[in-house]
């Protein structure tokens, strides 16, 4: 177990990245020091974590400057670091972020167009791989509903791809929507979040073990 800096990328927008971002940050806070990176200048995780997901509990950075050191700095600190990305594949802020990262997680939604979408970070996790041999990387599927043929579809869609996926998903559940609404994580909505909490706790379980 040595995700430092655990990287969430998707050239595509949409896809659940900063929703992931948040979600696994008030997770592993509660395991140990963390800090959360906003690198996309969109800035949402920013404004989410400003309306009272942090900073006290969660402190945040804004990914620039050197973005290089910053990150090496904030792992030094922080048993994890968790880098909400920007939909994009190239940029000083992407060749940071793939060359410092120990895990990147592509969070995909269950369709097949969204799946091909994301080939491109198959080619973008091989070029990091150069500089950065240790760099893992996983699909993690986003907004499945597990009753879906498509979703039930899509884990066997990804098995043919040429990068390996989380066991553990993450459901299509409005407690991510009321989270993000209230400007707190599913671990800030209390019981009627349960199952959520329960997704992620499964992803970060998976995670650590990698
Ligand atoms: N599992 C989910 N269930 C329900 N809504 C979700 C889920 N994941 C993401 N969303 C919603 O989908 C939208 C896009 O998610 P977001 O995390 O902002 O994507 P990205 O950062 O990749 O652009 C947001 O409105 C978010 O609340
Ligand atoms: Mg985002």
């Amino acid at each position: 177990m040595a995700d430092r800096i655990i990287a969430i990328i998707n050239q595509k927008g949409g896809t659940g990245k900063t929703t992931l971002a948040l979600n696994l940050a008030a997770g592993l806070v509660l395991r140990g020091s963390t800090h959360l990176v906003d690198a996309d200048p969109q800035r949402s995780v920013s404004q989410w974590v400003g309306m009272g997901a942090g900073p006290a509990v969660l402190p945040l950075a804004v990914l620039g400057g050197d973005p290089v050191a910053t990150l090496a700095k904030l792992a030094r600190n922080h048993r994890y670091v968790v880098v909400d990305c920007p939909p994009a594949v190239q940029g000083p802020v992407i060749d940071a972020v793939m060359a410092s990262a120990n895990l990147v997680l592509i969070p995909v939604l269950p369709s097949p167009l969204d799946l091909w979408a994301s080939v491109d970070m198959g080619a973008l996790v091989s070029r990091a791989r150069q500089k950065n041999p240790a760099l893992q990387a996983r699909l993690v599927l986003n907004q499945m509903e597990t009753r879906n043929t498509l979703s039930r579809a899509m884990r066997e869609a990804v098995a043919a791809f040429d990068m390996p996926v989380l066991d553990a998903d993450m459901q299509r559940r409005a407690a991510y929507r009321s989270a993000a609404v209230e400007g707190t994580s599913v671990y800030g909505l209390g019981k009627r979040a349960q199952t959520a909490v329960a997704d992620i706790e499964a992803i970060i379980e998976e995670v650590l073990c990698l």
